[in-house]
């Protein structure tokens, strides 16, 4: 396949099969144990309908969209994923220079294959970046991350918080990953509180997975939250971040008043990004399309961009949205889901 064969976000992951090793593909591609919860997260999406509006005029639709304050050109991002060095010897330089080239945001991962600074070092003027941290066991190291973070000028934090200890991946093993994050099982609220006195940085706890652990955030003060399984790497059979909006939604839907929320896992669709817009998720990410298709470098993670801009505008037009910010839940039938 060459990039115009590309016709559609999963589109990137024929090709990814296609052209990478089986060792490094099955590193991107796996999930925890017996990968449940990975496919609950493509499927769940065809769980909740859409239920369209007409005889609206929907000819100017915007996809603008503001986190944290910083402008963007849409309400998706670049999700933060390890060694994109992986599909193409820029690596992660093709995805800030993507993201900047298209105004999205993009958050390297502290497991990158380019220095923090090397992925600074590409911003175009004006572009804003956020960076993931795992907090390390070694507390010099993780005064020093976040310091660099913010020397190279990052604007903000998502602090990786599903991952106490590596998940169980069966599929990456058999081909003798994994690489260890050196992440601190003995992470707590009490830390965050610690990891937020370091720096002016909003620090954003990746990996929210139920709403007592929303509004524990909301507690400790967090101006944003991500709704996150990490990719269902970490434990199989979690639920998916769709089924945590749903269940905030359901049980304190006041969390997304309060606070920022960010979401990912499983988006392939423009529908799957008006889902989560509806239940009050305010921007989502994609992780492994993104990794896909840096195969075909920069111009493969722009070409994503553009075919998902479209097919929001697409989308949302024959949803009858003629304004993002009109979605809310009355835009959504999501039958027996909400009984849980
Ligand atoms: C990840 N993810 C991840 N998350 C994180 O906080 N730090 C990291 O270093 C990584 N690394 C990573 C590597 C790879 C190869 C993948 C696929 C994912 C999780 C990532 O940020 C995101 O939550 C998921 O990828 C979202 O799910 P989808 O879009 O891949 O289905």
């Amino acid at each position: 396949p060459t990039l115009s064969d590309i016709k559609a976000i999963p589109d990137f992951e024929a090709a990814a099969r296609h052209f990478m090793n089986v060792s490094d593909y099955s590193y991107y591609r796996t999930g925890a144990g017996g990968e449940f919860a990975y496919r609950r997260s493509l499927e769940i999406f065809s769980q909740v309908k859409l239920r369209p509006r007409t005889l609206i005029d929907v000819t100017n639709i915007s996809l603008n969209t503001t986190i944290l304050g910083y402008d963007f050109t849409a309400p998706f991002f670049i999700a933060p994923a390890a060694l994109a060095g992986l599909t193409h010897p820029r690596a992660e330089l093709n995805l800030a220079e993507a993201a900047g080239a298209e105004n999205i945001l993009y958050a390297p991962s502290l497991s990158a294959t380019m220095k923090i600074e090397e992925i600074a070092a590409v911003a175009v003027p004006g572009q804003v970046m956020f960076h993931q941290l795992y907090v390390s066991r070694n507390k010099t190291k993780l005064a020093s991350d976040v310091k660099r973070i913010e020397a190279a000028g990052f604007k903000g934090i998502f602090v990786t918080v599903d991952n106490p200890i590596e998940g169980s991946r069966t599929r990456e093993s058999r081909y003798g990953w994994p690489l260890t994050t050196d992440s601190d099982p003995k992470f707590t609220w009490e830390s965050y509180r610690q990891l937020r006195n370091m720096t002016l940085l909003p620090i954003i706890p990746k990996g929210i997975q139920s709403v007592e652990d929303a509004l524990l955030a909301i507690q400790h003060g967090a101006p944003g939250i991500y709704l996150s399984n990490h990719g269902a790497r970490q434990l199989d059979t979690s639920q998916s971040p769709l089924e945590v909006a749903i269940e905030i939604h359901e049980n304190a839907p006041e969390v997304f008043k309060k606070t920022f929320v960010f979401a990912d896992g499983g988006v392939r669709y423009g529908t799957d990004i008006l889902k989560f817009l509806a239940l009050g998720v305010k921007a989502v990410g994609l992780g492994r399309p993104f990794m896909y298709s840096n195969l075909f470098g920069k111009e493969g993670v722009q070409h994503l961009i553009d075919l998902m801009k479209e097919e929001l505008v697409i989308d949302a037009s024959n949803l009858g949205v003629a304004d993002l910010k009109q979605l809310d839940t009355k835009w959504l039938n999501m039958g027996r889901l909400l009984a849980f």
